[in-house]
């Protein structure tokens, strides 16, 4: 079963490095098809600890090919200083390819993030500020800088001054900021053109002549399913397609080629930014999962927003996402809790909802019907299999499994790599 796509099956920040380290002996390519540097992934090696952005966690698996694929928004100073942060720690990143058609994030591009959001108010998502709407904005509106563009300078020229005219408007009139200059935009994105140039490559053609081949192919999703700009909690969600079916748009490698899809879901929820979430805790509980959870941002610092598991949100991200396993983190920050509250339904203006409600102001309104589990206090950060863990920790899972919408093959029980408890081999199938 050689192609495995990963999502994030709620607001984000799953853990998404554990579901691609279960697949690293068997991964020849590993694939980011959509976002950019908004993701922040932490991944512990050993005594190392790693925070990725642009590229995929993948990219620390020995030997594998890394892929930054056309649904992909690319900031080219980031992406240079992450590759020589670790190149700098020893991780071979020689053979990263970059797609021809992804976008390029600019410095318009940031600072109209920034001063949206600011002019929003009450209003703001929250964004991360690194530019993310605005360039998939220009992508949509057609006037959005390609990867390729930077070898053509006559091209980008055109191309900038076409993107900046209406910008500069804005940017001054409406916003009270200075023009930015075209040159300025040129000479910088320039600046990269031939140390980008060996890694440009046709990445759709490259990986389905992979696939051809037989070749294990991993898509790693950034954000997640409540994030996706169509069927997360619009309009607080992120710019891109970041449920399954983004790997096949935001790649070309085709549906009907997507074996596997796992989705990685927390053992409880958090979200960072603005935006609905029922079963957010504002108590002492919401600050023990934020801070044994240690659930603060990977890109931006910021504290997470924390709260109960929601099964409903589970169950849609099954059934929008297609998923066959889901691999389950952090269990273990939930030890020592007595009881544990899992949002079974919701209580929409009196009425029992049982699934995610498609209106936003009943989303807004939903308060969550909970169930109450037992908890544990043993320690199980050294479980590695199911039976090792306590009674209760075992039934909570299964709990969760009955009401998520598919297995759950794998839990978390550690930060580490190999704090992993494997029900179903991902790879058997
Ligand atoms: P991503 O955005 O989905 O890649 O996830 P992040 O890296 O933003 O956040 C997940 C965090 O949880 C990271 O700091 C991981 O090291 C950590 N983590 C992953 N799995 C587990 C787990 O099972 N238990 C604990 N305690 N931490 C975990
Ligand atoms: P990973 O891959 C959590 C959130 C932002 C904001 C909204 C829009 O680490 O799970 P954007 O900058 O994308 O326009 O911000 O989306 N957001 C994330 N939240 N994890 C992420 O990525 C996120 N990427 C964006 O906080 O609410
Ligand atoms: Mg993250």
């Amino acid at each position: 079963m050689p192609a495995f796509v990963i999502i994030g099956a709620q607001w984000g920040d799953e853990g998404k490095g554990k579901a691609t380290d279960l697949l690293s002996s068997r991964i020849d390519y590993v694939v980011k098809f959509n976002g950019g540097n908004n993701a922040g992934h932490t991944v512990v090696v050993g005594d190392e600890k790693y925070a990725l952005h642009l590229l995929p966690s993948g990219i620390l698996t020995d030997g594998v090919i890394p892929v930054i694929a056309n649904g992909v928004v690319i900031d080219i100073e980031v992406l240079f200083e992450e590759l020589e942060a670790l190149s700098a720690r020893g991780v071979d990143v020689s053979r990263l390819l970059v797609s021809a058609n992804a976008h390029v994030i600019t410095q318009y591009h940031r600072t109209l993030d920034k001063v949206t959001e600011r002019f929003l108010g009450k209003r703001q998502i929250g964004t991360t500020g690194r530019g993310i709407g605005p360039a998939y904005a220009d992508k949509i509106n057609r006037v959005g800088i390609r990867i390729q563009d930077l070898f053509d300078e006559n091209i980008l020229r055109q191309k900038v001054e076409g993107a900046l005219h209406q910008k500069n408007h804005l940017l001054v009139k409406i916003y009270n900021r200075r023009a930015i200059a075209v040159d300025e935009i040129v000479n910088d994105l320039l600046s990269y053109a031939e140390r980008l140039r060996p890694m440009v490559a046709d990445t759709g053609l490259v990986l389905n002549r992979a696939l051809d081949e037989g070749k294990t192919v991993v898509f790693e999703g950034g954000q997640a399913t409540m994030l996706d700009v169509d069927h997360g909690t619009y309009p607080f969600v992120t710019s891109s397609n970041s449920t399954s079916g983004g790997a096949a748009t935001g790649s070309g490698v085709a549906p009907n080629r997507l074996d596997r899809v796992i989705g990685i879901v927390k053992a409880y929820t958090t979200r960072v930014g603005a935006g609905p979430f029922p079963t957010e805790l504002h108590d002492a509980s919401g600050e023990f999962l934020r801070t044994k959870g240690f659930e603060f941002g990977t890109t931006t610092g910021r504290p997470r927003r924390t709260g109960w598991y929601d099964a409903p949100i589970a169950r849609y991200s099954a059934r929008v996402n297609g998923v066959t396993d889901f691999v389950m983190t952090k269990l273990d920050v939930l030890t020592g809790l007595e009881t544990i509250p899992v949002c079974v339904a919701y209580d929409v203006d009196g009425e029992r909802v049982d699934e995610v409600p498609v209106s936003q102001s009943d989303f807004h309104h939903a308060v969550p019907i909970y169930e109450e589990f037992p908890g544990w206090s043993e320690d199980i950060t050294g479980a590695r299999t199911f039976e090792d863990l306590p009674k209760n920790a075992q039934n909570y899972v299964l709990a969760l499994e009955a009401m998520s919408g598919s297995r759950i093959s794998a839990i978390g029980v550690g930060p580490d790599r190999e704090a992993i408890v494997v029900r179903h081999d991902l790879l058997a199938g």
